[in-house]
């Protein structure tokens, strides 16, 4: 779902490399786009006749078709696209805020189109597959997962993120070790969570060591990027502030999106107001990744493309593979609390590590944390957990408590601005029921 995606051809690379594990028979992809389904369609073709000719392959805009008879499905939709991102974060600097897609309150305006969406193909998922595991990328994660495990608590859906991953790696790289060989306790909220402790195998923990190299100024930076997708210069900025936040608040090690909530003005400073995320993405990948498949396509070749898998492909097929094969391999997966943090809302979707197989997953206790941590979390829960409302109900008064309570933001005046502009730009996108 949401093969239109730029990231599709390194999901591809990692479902071929690990084709015999996972048992993968056919494939199909699916967006509701048919020209960005069609190439990215006719990549795979291609791209699988060379590489695995016994594996089926299609594409398709019908839903229904496309879900019909699977096993597992991966989502990783953007309803907008990244045009409608770069206008969340256009809307949030006019008003002198923070738009980030996930952070702040372009994360809001994106949660607001994505849920739907969500919920529809969730939907036809349990009338079509109702035994497939549904592997969800798409973001603002938080948000969507708070919505489907409420609203469909039978569907087999787990909600990742390749953030932690990807951090690892890089902690794993500075600290010389291979990354699997590590085990990271990790607790917290997608793309609002800490590292408490990294063992290794003898049982060391080398969190405390870190601590020391970054207080002392060994360490300045972590921005040597084990992950070709994360290799520019928002990326580098956005890693060395792991560092910055991990020397304001030497507790744990913060997962580098809470950039934005420890260092808001300075976030403002650091990144462009004119030429956003969003807009560099469009300018760049957006085009390169579609190119290359028009190039494959008129070789009728993709066997020297440089589309290849890296961090984001591996993590969710790997994922796969663990359910498949009952591995009980550890992951960090967005689930339902539980008590797994003690001291947290119970009734909250929260990110944790998961040991995943067969069965599902089970999450490791975190147990209790501290107060800092803890009422961070709370009021950015309180905002999720309102917008998601805000969202199913079409409320403007749900959406304007949630939008107070996101960290971001700094007031009832700018919340409201910000809220009416993206009423505005979001008719195609939100519920119906804002507009009546
Ligand atoms: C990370 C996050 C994803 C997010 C992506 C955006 O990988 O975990 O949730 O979608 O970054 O990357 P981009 O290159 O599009 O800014
Ligand atoms: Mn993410």
């Amino acid at each position: 779902m949401g093969a239109g995606s730029t990231h599709t051809p390194g999901i591809l690379a990692a479902l071929t490399a690990k084709a015999d594990e996972i048992k993968m028979s056919e494939l199909c992809l699916h967006d509701i786009e048919y020209d960005r389904v069609y190439h990215m369609g006719e990549f795979n073709r291609i791209y699988m006749s060379e590489h695995r000719p016994d594996i089926k392959t299609s594409w398709t805009t019908d839903l229904k078709e496309a879900l019909t008879g699977a096993d597992y499905v991966f989502i990783q939709i953007r309803p907008g696209r990244n045009e409608q991102r770069a206008v969340d974060e256009h809307t949030c600097y006019k008003h002198g805020l923070i738009g980030q897609e996930t952070c702040g309150l372009g994360g809001f305006a994106f949660a607001l189109r994505t849920i739907p969406a969500i919920l529809e193909i969730v939907k036809t998922a349990l009338e079509v597959c109702p035994n497939a595991w549904l592997l969800n990328y798409s973001n603002p994660e938080a948000m969507v997962s708070e919505a489907v495990y409420r609203t469909y608590p039978q569907a087999k859906m787990l909600c990742i993120c390749d953030m932690p991953i990807s951090q690892q790696e890089q902690v794993a790289a500075y600290l010389g070790y291979d990354e699997k060989d590590l085990t990271f306790k990790y607790f917290g909220l997608n793309h609002f969570g800490w590292y408490t402790n990294i063992y290794n195998k003898k049982g060391e923990d080398l969190l405390p060591q870190l601590r020391e190299d970054v207080l002392s100024g060994k360490v300045t930076g972590l921005s040597a990027s084990q992950d070709a997708g994360k290799l520019d210069d928002y990326w580098f900025k956005t890693f060395n502030n792991v560092i910055k936040g991990f020397k304001a608040y030497p507790d744990f090690m913060p997962l580098c999106y809470l950039q934005y909530y420890y260092f808001h003005d300075e976030m403002m400073e650091q990144f462009d107001h004119e030429f956003t995320r969003a807009d560099s993405v469009l300018a760049g990948r957006e085009i390169t990744v579609y190119q290359e498949c028009k190039r494959v396509i008129e070789t009728q070749s993709a066997k020297d493309s440089y589309l290849v898998s890296g961090v984001h492909g591996n993590y969710i097929v790997d994922l796969a593979s663990s359910i498949i094969n009952d591995k009980r391999e550890r992951f960090i997966v967005n689930v339902m609390n539980n008590g797994a943090i003690g001291n947290f809302n119970h009734d909250a979707v929260v990110e944790v590590p998961c040991y995943v197989g067969a069965s599902g997953v089970e999450p490791v206790a975190v147990g209790y944390i501290p107060q800092f941590h803890k009422s961070l979390m709370e009021a950015q829960k309180g905002y999720e957990k309102l917008a998601v409302e805000a969202c199913l109900e079409g409320s403007y008064d749900k959406a304007l408590q949630a939008i107070l309570l996101n960290k971001t933001v700094p007031s009832y005046r700018k919340g409201k601005e910000v809220l009416d502009d993206f009423l505005e730009l979001n008719k195609d996108y939100w519920n119906q029921k804002f507009y009546k």
